[in-house]
């Protein structure tokens, strides 16, 4: 009985010695130290030049950059717009600008009691919204001798890791049960949530992946940051599926984690279809499963018999939702427990030329198979292609003339889902094909 107290009080006390340092979340390492605020940053000899320093590790116009070009910038201005208004006055929650939930996503809402004397609520998504709070690495980190390892160690958020960004731009991207987008705020008019971290990483970067950034960071490979952030995004939603609270709201699932298609859908009764990877009827409600399927294309190259035993517990999922809530629990922490265990292998490949087109082909092949019926796994799918034909470029597989037409036929297959109420699974099914052809 003594023992048993005793290795009771070691496990309680381990627990609360243990707890303020383990930051179990992207969220919860973002606000670990206090924000300093964007002006903290923007010096013009820091990060505020107007031109890129020739001599730096760093380009120094990241402020400059952010403000002008990156949407970041811009997301508490957001809160003041007239869609914004209207989407709080239909929730009954007042001003958008200074509500919690709005906050969480647009701005850097961390505690009043961890802001400095500079930050400023109306800087939106900053600088340490995605770098972490600066309070233990600001002075530092400028220093030559002071190392990338050194500045993690004091509370840098790790940006560079494709597991560890996928989990932070998530956190805002899909919502997590710490910072939630619900059904409600889509209800009210919130544009609906998409996200692939290849491509999202490259479209208003304020930073340059050259020799100085692989020496101090490592490899930088697009395809791999596909990959990986396709099993994090497939984890967070079953994250989310297996959490009472996040996950469900009175009789109902919470319905952001189902594909919002197969409810908006025109009532003619004759768009239905079966899609295989499913194994579901007509008139189920689908578990938005289409980061799911895009794991299993990254599994080509990397292991085959974990891409098929991924698809059956996918089938497995799809299943266990018609059957009950504790079956669905279930298999989601299953097919979580897989996912997870495969991310450091996924995340480790070398992701070479022979292994884009197996990612291709398996694209493709599902594509014949009906699989593509679901608009957000067509989205997925054109931004997967996206990351492989830039890959491709980068390789030097393609000569110029290769690599416009390419090109071209990757405009086609992203023109065939621009409209999300009226685009055609054929026609989307001929520009895959198309683009497959077109590969090397
Ligand atoms: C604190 C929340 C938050 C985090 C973290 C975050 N974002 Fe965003 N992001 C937003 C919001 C909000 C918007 C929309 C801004 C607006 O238009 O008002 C946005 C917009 C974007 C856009 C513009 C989309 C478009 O259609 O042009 C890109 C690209 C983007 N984010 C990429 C990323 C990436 C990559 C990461 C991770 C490194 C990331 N974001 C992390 C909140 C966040
Ligand atoms: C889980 C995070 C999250 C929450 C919570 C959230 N948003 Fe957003 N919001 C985003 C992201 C991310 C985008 C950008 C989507 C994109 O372009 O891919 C966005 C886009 C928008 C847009 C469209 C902006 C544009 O430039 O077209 C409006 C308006 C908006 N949000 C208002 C709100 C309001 C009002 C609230 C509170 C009720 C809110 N958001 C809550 C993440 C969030
Ligand atoms: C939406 C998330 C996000 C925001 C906001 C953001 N960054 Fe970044 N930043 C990144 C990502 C992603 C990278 C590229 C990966 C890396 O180098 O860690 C990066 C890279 C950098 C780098 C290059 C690091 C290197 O080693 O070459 C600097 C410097 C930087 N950011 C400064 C800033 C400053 C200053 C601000 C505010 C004005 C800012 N960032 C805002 C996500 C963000
Ligand atoms: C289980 C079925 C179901 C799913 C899945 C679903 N919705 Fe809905 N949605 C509804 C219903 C029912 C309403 C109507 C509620 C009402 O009339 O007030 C609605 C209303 C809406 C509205 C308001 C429509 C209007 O006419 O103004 C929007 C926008 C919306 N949903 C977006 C989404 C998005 C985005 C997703 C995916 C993330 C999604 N929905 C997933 C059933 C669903």
């Amino acid at each position: 009985m003594k023992h048993l107290a005793t290795a009771l009080l070691v496990v309680i006390l381990a627990l609360v010695f243990s707890a303020p340092c383990v930051a179990s979340t992207a969220v919860q390492a973002i606000e670990a130290h206090k924000h300093l605020g964007v002006a903290s940053c923007s010096n013009s000899v820091c990060h505020g030049a107007s031109q890129p320093f020739r001599d730096s590790n760093v380009l120094q116009n990241e402020f400059a950059v952010w403000q002008e070009f990156d949407p970041h910038a811009k997301a508490w201005q957001t809160l003041g717009s007239q869609a914004s208004r209207d989407i709080a006055r239909k929730l009954g929650i007042g001003d958008p600008a200074e509500a919690k939930i709005c906050l969480d996503c647009h701005a850097d809402s961390i505690a009043v009691e961890k802001r400095g004397d500079r930050f400023q609520i109306s800087d939106g998504v900053g600088c340490e919204s995605c770098h972490g709070g600066s309070e233990l690495w600001l002075n530092a980190h400028a220093d030559r001798s002071v190392t990338h390892a050194d500045n993690l160690k004091n509370g840098m958020y790790p940006t560079d890791d494709p597991v560890a960004r996928a989990r932070l731009c998530l956190s805002c991207h899909m919502g997590t049960n710490d910072r939630m987008i619900t059904h409600r705020i889509m209800g009210a008019g919130h544009p609906r949530l998409s996200f692939e971290l290849d491509t999202f990483t490259w479209l208003h970067p304020h930073y340059k992946i050259g020799e100085a950034w692989t020496k101090r960071k490592g490899q930088w490979n697009g395809v791999r940051d596909w990959a990986v952030g396709q099993g994090v995004a497939a984890v967070n939603l079953l994250d989310l599926v297996e959490d009472e609270k996040a996950g469900w709201k009175g009789i109902f699932p919470e319905l952001v984690m189902f594909d919002c298609h197969a409810c908006h859908k025109l009532m003619s009764g004759n768009q239905w279809g079966p899609r295989p990877g499913t194994g579901l009827g007509p008139g189920v409600v689908r578990l938005n499963d289409a980061n799911m399927l895009m794991f299993r294309h990254v599994l080509a190259p990397v292991d085959k018999a974990a891409a098929s035993r991924i698809g059956e517990q996918i089938r497995a999922l799809h299943k266990a939702t018609t059957e009950s809530r504790s079956a669905t629990m279930a298999a989601a922490s299953r097919l979580r427990a897989s996912i997870e265990s495969l991310l450091p292998t996924v995340s480790a490949f070398n992701y070479g030329p022979e292994s884009l087109d197996l990612i291709l082909s398996s694209i493709q092949a599902d594509a014949e198979r009906g699989e593509y019926r679901d608009y957000a796994s067509a989205e997925q799918v054109a931004m997967a292609a996206q990351s492989v034909v830039v890959a491709f470029e980068n390789d030097g597989k393609v000569d110029a003339e290769k690599a416009s037409q390419l090109r071209a036929r990757l405009d086609a297959l992203y023109a065939v889902i621009k409209d999300e109420n009226s685009w055609s699974v054929q026609k989307f099914k001929s520009a895959l094909a198309a683009l497959r052809s077109a590969a090397p």
